[in-house]
Formats: C-alpha cells, structure tokens, sequence
C-alpha cells in the first residue's frame, strides 16, 4: 500500500512498488520495465497518492543513493538522503549553508525536485550540481547549477535526480546552530507537529501567504471525511486517521474556490497530487 510511504498515509496499492539499490539497477529497470507509467517517490512528504492506488511501477531509491560524504566544504550526495540527516550532519562538521532546511522532511531529490526552502533560503542556493538518469537515453547526466532554472518551489530538472553536490561554507558552530534553533522554533510556534500531514498544500502566491488567505476565508477547522484543515496553520490538511485521497481533494477544491470568491486570489498546488 502506498499510504505506508508518504506522511500523508493516504494511498492505495501500486501495481509495482520497486526498491532500487543503485545506479546500474535503474539502468537495468528501465531497460526491463514494461509499463510506461512510472513515478519515483522521495521520502513521500508533498505527495498525494489516489485512495485507489497507482496503475504503474512506483520506485523508491535506497542504498547507494542514500550515502553522502563530505570532503572539505563540498557535500556530495544520493538522492534519497534524507534532508534532516544532512543539516544534522553538516553542522557537526561547522559547515554552513544548509540550516534553513531544518525541519523540512523528506529526500535531497525531492527538495530539489521542488526546490523546497522556506522564506530564509531554497536548496538550489547551495547546489553546485545534480546527477540525473535520463530514461529515454539509458544514460546519467550531470546538471551544473547554472543550467537549471529554479524558481520558487519549481526546478526545471528533467529526468530522475540520482545524486547532488553541494557547496558549503566553514561557519562558526553557534551562528550553525543558532539558525537551525530559530528554523525549527520558527515551525514549532507556526506549523502542526505529530499529524499526518502532507506539509504546505498550496504555493504562497506572490507577496502572500496561502495559509493566512485560508484562515481569513474562515476555514481552519473544515473537515471533509477523514481531512480538515489545520486549525494550527491553514495551509496544512491533516489525516484525522481514515482520510481518503477524496476528503483532501474536496477540502483542497474548497479552498481554491473561497480564496478566489473572496480575495481573487488562485491558489495553485504545492503538494503533488498523483493518480
Ligand atoms: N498565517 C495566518 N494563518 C494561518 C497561517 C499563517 O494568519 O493559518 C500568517 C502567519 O501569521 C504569518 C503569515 O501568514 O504572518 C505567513 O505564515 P508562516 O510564517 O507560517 O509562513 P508560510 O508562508 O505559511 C512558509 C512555507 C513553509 C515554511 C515556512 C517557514 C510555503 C507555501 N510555505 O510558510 O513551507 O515551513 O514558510 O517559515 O512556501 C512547505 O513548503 O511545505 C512548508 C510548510
């Protein structure tokens, strides 16, 4: 089942749901792969998956893509690293660059796949390159930072995002800390914690905040089915328990349709919605 690999814990069977190791097997599973419906997962923390399910392959990356290293200020990593290791790890090391991430859940490739960040910074800020594997040509490519479009919540990447190298910067350990401290303080006071959640459901629009549009249209506390907004942040739909990808699509559609009643204002997904 698919609820068992997002934070959401909305989702229905796959009809394939693959583990890959490493980067000759994901040469090797396209080579073999039948179907052409396929979507690889992160750590499944912005993702909406159908109540019905995925008719595709699923792919997760584990293993090697999940190592990292640092060698003077340069972090080189797998895709599927998670973030929070990352900030962790590199503070321990006095190396700045990454703090902003604090708190932010989910894999490397995820962030940069929606260049993820908060108003203190995006994780394209640091990147100095990506490794993708294009499937159509079989072959892995290296993206230099500059040949990549990234703009607020939206990279231009094509392709699967097997690995990243990251510049950082040697930093003293309390301004590191601090900065982690005040990020993770920052979603603490703002944001709900120990629900199941997909994140942020919308983009901010420009100069806005969604979540404040939500709650000034009066919905915090809405709940369809098994969904309702948060009455913490409006911007966050929580999983009661027995949600159903339906429950948040209505409560999503509700959204939408009051901000702009009320404010003119569309709001456009963050979360992506896969069926
Ligand atoms: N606000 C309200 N009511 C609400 C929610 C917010 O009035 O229900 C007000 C707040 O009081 C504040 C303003 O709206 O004045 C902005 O709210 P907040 O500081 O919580 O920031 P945000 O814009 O809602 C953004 C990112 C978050 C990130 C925080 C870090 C987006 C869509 N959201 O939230 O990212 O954690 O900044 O401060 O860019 C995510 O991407 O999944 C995510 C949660």
């Amino acid at each position: 089942m698919l609820s068992k690999h997002v934070s959401f814990k909305i989702g229905g069977p796959a009809d394939y749901l693959v583990e890959i190791p490493a980067k000759e097997a994901l040469k090797e599973f396209f080579r073999q792969i039948q179907t052409d419906k396929v979507f690889v997962l992160g750590g499944g923390t912005n993702i909406l998956f159908d109540s019905g399910g995925f008719r595709g392959a699923v792919i997760k990356l584990t293993g090697c893509f999940e190592e990292f290293s640092f060698d003077g200020e340069t972090l080189t990593c797998g895709s599927a690293a998670l973030l929070p290791l990352l900030v962790s790890e590199s503070a321990k090391r006095n190396l700045s660059g990454l703090e902003f991430c604090a708190g932010i859940p989910g894999t490397v490739g995820g962030a940069l796949f929606g260049n993820a960040g908060t108003p203190q910074g995006n994780i394209s800020d640091a990147l100095q390159s990506c490794e993708v594997f294009n499937a159509v040509s079989g072959e892995f490519e290296i993206l230099n930072q500059a040949e990549i479009e990234f703009e607020y919540r939206r990279s231009s990447i094509k392709g699967i995002i097997c690995g990243a190298v990251f510049s950082l910067k040697s930093g003293r350990e309390n301004d590191i800390l601090n900065l982690i401290s005040a990020a993770l303080d920052r979603r603490k006071h703002s944001q709900p914690s120990g629900v199941l959640s997909a994140g942020c459901i919308f983009k901010n629009p420009p100069h806005l905040s969604a979540g404040k549009l939500i709650d000034e249209c009066g919905l915090k506390g809405r709940k369809i089915g098994g969904a309702q907004i948060s009455q913490k942040h409006a911007n966050f739909i929580i999983n009661c328990g027995n949600a159903q990808s339906a429950d948040v699509l209505e409560l999503i559609e509700i959204a939408r349709a009051e901000a702009e009643k009320q404010f003119g204002v569309k709001l456009e997904t963050e979360i992506r919605i896969i069926k």
